[in-house]
């Protein structure tokens, strides 16, 4: 596996790769990668003949007080796990290399971003969109592949591909899970020994409401009360957002029906961890703790 710095290296390589008529999937990062990411780096190895991941910490997606600094890095440790899923090539760029200092292009979506994590953090998806499409165009990649951890992120991503004619196509891919339920992410490496067991409260609570809409409630604002309680009962969580929104508008639903995304967002101490279910118009949940696929 090939690591390279610039623009100008992942498009030669990718060239090639295409004249000789090979398959390209991309997995974008931010990089201090888990099995979550293992998970989709091994999908885009089984579904196309030659895999880039990239691994930047974009700085355009936080905003002026979130952890852009202190966001976790490990370039090496990256490495050795995507070698190990079968990647070809690793595009790990400078902020330099990505960003133009006197740039006036950036992609805004109306919609879409109003609730959940774009309310929270408002230049959050601008700058996801922004980079994502740039990598897009980098990489011409035939597949790309998200985490259903970042529901909305997933949804903005599709909807961004439609509209601007990406000829790509967006693999979302389940959840994975630490052994309590804790939804792997490269922010849980922030809690401390006490926090790490409170933030079991948040897939604990998403369960209850999973288990209320299973057993035939539809009444969204009764699910979102019952979710909000059990948070409520672990000292250490503070609320950021929980949600109950339709899966294709990001709008807030009142009645439970068709394809509903239940997404929460949680500070455990200073880290602010989400999760979310994700229920088909089929009535099934697309999860990791109980996977229908
Ligand atoms: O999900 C992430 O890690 C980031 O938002 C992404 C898609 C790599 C863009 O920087």
């Amino acid at each position: 596996m090939q690591i390279v710095k610039t623009i100008e290296e992942v498009r030669k390589e990718v060239k090639q790769w295409k004249r000789e008529g090979f398959s390209v999937g991309l997995v974008p990062t931010m990089g201090f990668l888990h099995e979550g990411h293992k998970s989709l780096i091994e999908r885009a190895v089984k579904e196309n003949d030659r895999v880039v991941v990239s691994d930047f910490v974009n700085p355009t997606q936080f905003g002026p007080t979130e952890d852009l600094a202190s966001y976790p890095r490990d370039l090496e440790r990256d490495a050795k796990l995507c070698r190990e899923a079968g990647a070809m090539l690793l595009f790990h760029p400078e902020p330099e290399e990505m960003y133009f200092q006197d740039r006036t292009t950036s992609i805004n979506m109306e919609g879409l971003t109003k609730e959940l994590c774009g309310k929270s953090r408002p230049v959050h998806f601008s700058g996801v969109c922004t980079v994502v499409a740039k990598l897009f165009n980098i990489v011409t990649p035939d597949r790309a592949y998200f985490g259903e951890k970042d529901a909305q992120q997933l949804a903005v991503i599709k909807r961004m591909v439609r509209d601007l004619n990406f000829d790509i196509e967006i693999v979302g891919c389940p959840i994975i899970r630490e052994e309590d339920g804790l939804a792997k992410s490269s922010r849980n490496t922030y809690l401390s020994p006490e926090e790490r067991k409170a933030a079991v409260i948040l897939s604990q609570s998403l369960k209850i409401g999973q288990e209320m809409i299973a057993q035939g409630e539809k009444d969204a604002r009764k699910v979102k009360e019952a979710i909000v309680q059990n948070i409520t009962t672990e000292p250490l969580a503070k609320i950021d957002y929980v949600e109950i929104v339709s899966f294709d508008t990001i709008e807030p639903i009142s009645t439970i029906e068709g394809s509903v995304l239940t997404a929460i967002a949680v500070y455990i101490g200073k880290t602010r961890l989400i999760d979310n279910f994700i229920l088909s118009g089929k009535g099934e949940t697309y999860d990791n703790n109980n996977v229908k696929r």
